[in-house]
């Protein structure tokens, strides 16, 4: 089955757009704030090697997969689905990436508004003269208030809105192109400040030299579900990114590029945040609240840290709009395709929905913190079946999809734009995919609960 170009479907004008855009969707918070913050809890260097493998190994198969599957289907992740297999349950996995996406955008939504009231911080020099204890302090009084972490919420959910509502090449394009590169840079010169602050190389050593006795089986659910999330997979918006990639453009290189990027922005991160960690007497599993802790004593010990740290929480906050972005999409692209809802409305109802669970995921810091599900908040609860089931569980379908029923051919000619691409280690991919992905995503489940 060949399905052409949909000449009237809104697309990706360059290569450089698709690469910032799909690096904007996979560089976010989940790189800054979440990457840090599970490293800590999960033992540091041993967790990063596991880490680097699941990318590696599963990530970079499964990212190609969603690539392939959207560009072929030409369609949001369940409408292409539904071309490409003609069966009415394949689609389902879909529209369980719909369910993620709402699941996502919710918390997701809680912690890019505690990175805007760190902007305005930063702003007003709220830091300026604190010690590290008083810093932790500003975090706890704020997160665990209800009314200005729920106002910049809203506010990030109407930033995210806005930019949907315009579209992919005068929207995501746009913005992504210019703002990633930025973010790179300042990220590069946190760093050199923080691996020179007093005591870094116990930082490094908790980050680069793996210590296996804190190794335990839900490190490797932990490992896989953070690469997942990391790398946008698992859940569709890479097959709707996919769908918007021009037919001339390279897959396999794309796919190859954005992961390296988003796996290097996390490791900088690393290296910015846990020296500082151990030069400010702290500990690396402080949990979600990680770099509200550490980063603003960094900046008070840089020459120039006011700026910095003002331009830091922006491009924090854009790094999380450009992955936002690409959730928001997921569910707006299905709405409008599928629904045959107009984008205006779909966005808006979309974004009303996501933003009445997120709602509770960030009361879950303050008045419904008692609420709890086997031990864990609403909040820890959504990001954990999202990031640890759904989107290993999206994965999985994504490549026995396309290993075993796209067809080979098919997968073939997609990802070497049909023939005029020589591509290397496509039996090696179709290896992985058929059988070492699905194997090791379902040993990686079934040790985490304990059945193996
Ligand atoms: N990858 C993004 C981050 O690291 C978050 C994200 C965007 C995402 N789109 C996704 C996560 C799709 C899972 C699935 O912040």
């Amino acid at each position: 089955m060949s399905l052409g170009e949909d000449s009237k479907r809104d697309g990706f004008s360059s290569k450089f757009g698709i690469i910032c855009a799909a690096a904007g969707s996979a560089i976010g918070l989940g790189n800054i704030w979440r990457f840090p913050y599970i490293v800590g809890e999960n033992g540091g260097g041993a967790f990063l090697l596991i880490y680097l493998g699941f990318i590696l190994l599963l990530g970079i198969p499964v990212m190609l997969s969603e690539f392939v599957i959207g560009r072929r289907g030409q369609r949001n992740a369940y409408g292409s689905f539904k071309r490409l297999s003609g069966s009415k349950y394949w689609p389902l996995v879909g529209l369980m990436g719909i369910v993620a996406a709402f699941t996502i955008l919710a918390f997701y939504s809680t912690i890019a508004g505690w990175t805007l009231e760190y902007v305005y911080l930063a702003l007003i020099n709220a830091f300026k003269g604190l010690e590290a204890k008083e810093i932790g302090e500003v975090f706890d009084s704020f997160h665990t208030s209800a009314f200005r972490p729920i106002l910049w919420q809203l506010v990030f959910m109407v930033f995210t809105a806005f930019i949907i509502v315009a579209g992919i090449k005068k929207g995501i394009e746009k913005y992504t192109k210019v703002l990633m590169p930025f973010l790179f840079l300042l990220l590069l010169i946190i760093v050199v400040r923080s691996v020179t602050l007093p005591n870094a190389g116990e930082g490094l050593k908790f980050l680069f030299s793996p210590d296996f006795s804190a190794i335990t089986a839900k490190t490797f659910l932990e490992a896989l579900g953070q690469a997942f999330f990391s790398l946008s997979i698992g859940m569709g918006t890479l097959i709707t990114y996919g769908s918007y990639v021009n037919k001339k453009n390279k897959l396999p290189n794309i796919s190859f590029e954005v992961s390296f990027t988003d796996t290097l922005i996390a490791i900088l991160a690393g290296v910015a945040i846990f020296p500082a960690v151990f030069a400010f007497g702290m500990a690396p599993d402080e949990g979600a609240g990680l770099i509200f802790y550490v980063l603003p004593n960094i900046f008070q010990q840089m020459a120039g840290g006011y700026i910095f740290g003002l331009m830091f929480f922006i491009l924090l906050s854009i790094a999380a709009l450009t992955s936002s972005i690409s959730i928001l999409e997921v569910v707006v692209a299905f709405m409008v395709e599928e629904l045959k809802l107009p984008r205006r409305k779909s966005t808006i109802l979309a974004a009303m929905a996501a933003t009445f669970v997120g709602l509770l995921c960030t009361l879950s810091f303050s008045s419904l913190s008692e609420v709890k599900l086997f031990n864990s908040t609403i909040f820890e609860t959504l990001d954990f079946t999202a990031s640890n089931v759904l989107l290993p569980l999206g994965g999985l379908m994504i490549v026995i999809f396309t290993g075993w029923f796209m067809g080979i051919s098919n997968v073939k000619n997609e990802m070497s734009n049909d023939g005029l691409l020589k591509i290397r280690l496509f039996d090696a991919f179709i290896f992985i995919i058929r059988y070492i992905a699905p194997v090791a995503i379902v040993l990686v489940f079934l040790n985490s609960v304990g059945i193996l």
